[in-house]
């Protein structure tokens, strides 16, 4: 008996060892097989009802696959700054799980800050590892839209006032995600400028404004980044509701763009039976389902589940546009969890901490610096801190980017880890802010409570400071309701919890006062006069705090420039009337209607073109060193038909027509990046066109005394302007100027020509 089980016992484990014959798999479970033939291969197997359970949810963060035929179901995720952690099945709850605290990387405001597509291409790499080992198949961002108000709550998701910019730094971005199977979700499509009353909102828009501003950095994520996937956004745009708004979705970016991706719903965008069936949505998503407690499956309720079936069985909507959205949602399927490439990602890895340190500290932004910074405290030494941003944990709260995050080094932690009791480090707080510590049932643990008025925190503050030899001030907003956070928007411009008292309160010590605002939004301030130094920090994640020390001590040389402007007060911003911001409504109207009157002038093309003066203008920041800027030239490149080569597209490469260089020379002590900016105006243009607009950027790494020549390819795209009424760029012949410098007002070299 022995005999003949031990052979048959190897024969067994040696057959259990060896690959499964794939001979006979069919071609759309055959990874080698093109994917479009998957695609049809699959399709040609599924029955109606199994394609219209691919369109809508199965619980709060997945939707179906073909359980029948082996295909995966489709798992999402937040979202833009780490991976979010697990909720229950059909509630938001937190599941409870253990393994799901992730690395929290720096918030998209701070990425667009560091104006570097390389850390754009690491950012999305390192988020999609964690992603793909986390089994999740769409990341729900990033997020693209422009800042029109700096009140917008979720200012702090994304990546500033200016389209060129953003475009450049979404499609490495994009990229870096999709390079691991994990389909990246830009998103909120379109015009999602505010979150007041974000779900009840008309955006009017005209197309020029819409092409020029609102659409580019979409448009480069989906035919540059080639982004798998596109989430529409809560309000309307033209009457219609985006999540199945039929201009934005099948005109414009299947239409248009020819994107093959998936659109999927913002969470309950969904909002209608039969728009979504012909209006371009593929997955809905989020629609509320907690309550609805009747028998049977509450997600059979959603708009793309039974309604659409009925209307298949009926004849209201055809078996062609269910095939389509089908296509779209196998197509990310086999690209995703079933793709040739699947791997298993990496999760809370060093290289992760290595990155998110790397990105929070080429985003800090040094505002203003009379020789404080980088601090120089000799041993023995005192440094007193102020504030509550130093101590409080803010990667938890903000809605759904909220995270729970394995580890997040706070500013205190990182300068006690610093200077290592060589200088003897103390914290006031200064000022109570915000004393959660919950946020969707994940708490940071942290007792934020203090009794103390406000008189008392600052009298604490100026008597802890009679024997430090610097005051560092950390403050600024945080993740609470009207502050930077999902939901709500700012009430105003200024510093809450009133800091402003406590930062002059400090400065009339007279000893040298640093001030980090940690912000994802433009702050005012009135009392930079006061400040001997002025930091923009940001929602760095993980390691923020050692990002902030690196730069506070010179480690890193700051080279971050602000994404958008910050102004001396919200009225002098473009928005003026309830009309523009935050919308009006007539009486018997059911939504809101707001007015973009003020077109193409957000930003820095508002401030600049009227000349009204900012606290500090867009594309600005200082370094420790100082750079020089020389000889702007223009060489026109000979390209066959260049002048007549019509334009159609805003972002994107076309030919180059024009290439600009200029030097750039180190002229300081210490090693450093600039960010090299080129501004274009178009001075005969036959319209209103802004007094400048970015059209290129470079980061340049320069060691002292070192110099390069910086050059940037013009293609007509550069120089154009939407004409809505023949639906076309047009760059127009006449005289062009090239602006040169190191912000939006600093232009240090100019250059002009002709197109001719
Ligand atoms: C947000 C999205 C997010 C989704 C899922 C929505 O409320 O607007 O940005 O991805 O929820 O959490």
């Amino acid at each position: 008996m022995k005999r003949i089980l031990i052979p048959l016992l190897l024969a067994l484990t040696l057959s259990a060892c060896t690959a499964p014959e794939k001979k006979n798999a069919p071609a759309y479970l055959d990874p080698s097989v093109p994917l479009e033939q998957r695609v049809e291969d699959a399709l040609a197997r599924m029955t109606r009802e199994e394609k219209v359970a691919m369109t809508h949810a199965q619980s709060k963060f997945s939707s179906p696959g073909v359980p029948r035929l082996g295909i995966a179901e489709v798992w999402h995720t937040d979202g833009p700054h780490g991976i979010r952690p697990e909720v229950l099945w059909d509630k938001w709850s937190q599941a409870g799980w253990t393994n799901d605290s992730s690395t929290a990387f720096p918030a998209l405001s701070a990425l667009a800050a560091s104006w570097d597509r390389d850390l754009a291409l690491l950012f999305g790499r390192s988020i999609g590892e964690e992603a793909r080992y986390r089994k999740k198949d769409i990341l729900l961002g990033p997020g693209v839209n422009m800042g029109r108000t700096p009140l917008n709550g979720r200012t702090f998701e994304y990546m500033g006032e200016d389209p060129y910019l953003a475009a450049q730094m979404v499609v490495p971005y994009v990229r870096g995600v999709q390079e691991n199977g994990v389909a990246a979700c830009v998103k909120h499509f379109a015009m999602n400028n505010q979150e007041v009353r974000r779900t009840e909102t008309n955006s009017i828009v005209d197309d020029r404004t819409l092409y020029e501003i609102y659409l580019p950095a979409f448009k480069a994520a989906v035919t540059e980044g080639d982004a798998w996937a596109i989430m529409g956004s809560y309000n309307l745009y033209n009457g219609q509701f985006n999540c199945h708004n039929k201009r934005l979705l099948c005109d414009i970016l299947k239409g248009e763009w020819g994107f093959d991706g998936v659109v999927v719903s913002d969470w309950g965008g969904c909002r209608d039976d039969d728009e979504p069936v012909t209006n371009g949505l593929d997955i809905e998503m989020g629609t509320g389902t907690d309550g609805l407690t009747g028998s049977g499956n509450p997600y059979d309720l959603y708009h793309l589940a039974n309604p659409y079936l009925e209307r298949l069985k009926d004849g209201r909507a055809d078996e062609a546009g269910l095939d389509d959205k089908a296509r779209r949602i196998l197509r990310t399927i086999f690209q995703t969890s079933m793709s040739p490439g699947a791997h298993y990602g990496r999760f809370v890895s060093p290289e992760h901490y290595a990155a998110a340190r790397k990105i929070a500290a080429e985003s800090i932004v040094l505002l203003k610096n009379d020789g404080v910074l980088p601090l120089q405290i000799a041993d023995g030494g005192s440094l007193l801190v102020v504030g509550e941003n130093a101590y409080k944990k803010l990667t938890v709260g903000g809605g759904s980017t909220n995270l729970k995050t394995k580890q997040e080094i706070i500013p205190l932690e990182a300068l006690h880890e610093y200077f290592d009791g060589k200088v003897k480090v103390s914290w006031e707080r200064g000022y109570v802010g915000d004393i959660t510590t919950t946020f969707d049932r994940v708490d940071t643990g942290q007792d934020l409570r203090d009794e103390r008025s406000p008189e008392t925190l600052i009298a604490d503050a100026v008597a802890a400071a009679a024997e430090a030899d610097v005051i560092l001030f950390i403050g600024g907003l945080n993740k609470s309701a009207n502050q930077d956070n999902e939901g709500t928007d700012r009430t105003q411009l200024e510093l809450p919890y009133g800091q402003e008292e406590v930062i002059r309160a400090l400065a009339e010590t007279g000893k040298p006062l640093v001030v980090v605002n940690i912000s994802g939004s433009a702050i005012a301030m009135p009392w930079a006069d006061v400040a001997g130094a002025i930091v923009q920090g940001w929602y760095g994640g993980s390691e923020n705090g050692r990002a902030l020390v690196d730069v506070l001590t010179g480690a890193v040389n700051p080279s971050g420039k602000l994404p958008f402007t910050v102004p001396f007060r919200l009225e002098d911003g473009p928005l003026k009337t309830e009309r523009q911001y935050p919308g009006i409504r007539e009486e018997g109207q059911r939504y809101w209607d707001e007015y973009y009157d003020e077109g193409v002038y957000i930003g820095y093309r508002w401030y600049d073109t009227q000349g009204i003066p900012v606290q500090f203008p867009f594309g600005y920041g200082l370094s420790y060193t100082t750079f020089e800027y020389s000889d702007a030239k223009v060489a026109h490149k000979v390209v066959k038909g260049a002048g007549t080569t019509a334009v159609s597209e805003a972002t994107g490469s076309g030919k180059t027509l024009q290439t600009v260089t200029v030097r750039v020379k180190n002229t300081g002590p210490v090693a450093g990046a600039e960010v090299v900016q080129l501004y274009v105006a178009d001075p005969e243009a036959s319209v209103d066109r802004p007094a400048k607009e970015l059209k290129g950027f470079q980061k340049v790494f320069l060691q002292p005394g070192e110099a390069k020549t910086v050059s940037f390819d013009l293609d007509r795209a550069a120089l154009s302007w939407f004409d809505a009424g023949n639906h076309s760029w047009v760059a127009e012949p006449g005289t062009f100027q090239i602006l040169v410098g190191s912000s939006s007002t600093d232009i240090r070299t100019t250059a002009e020509f002709q197109l001719k």
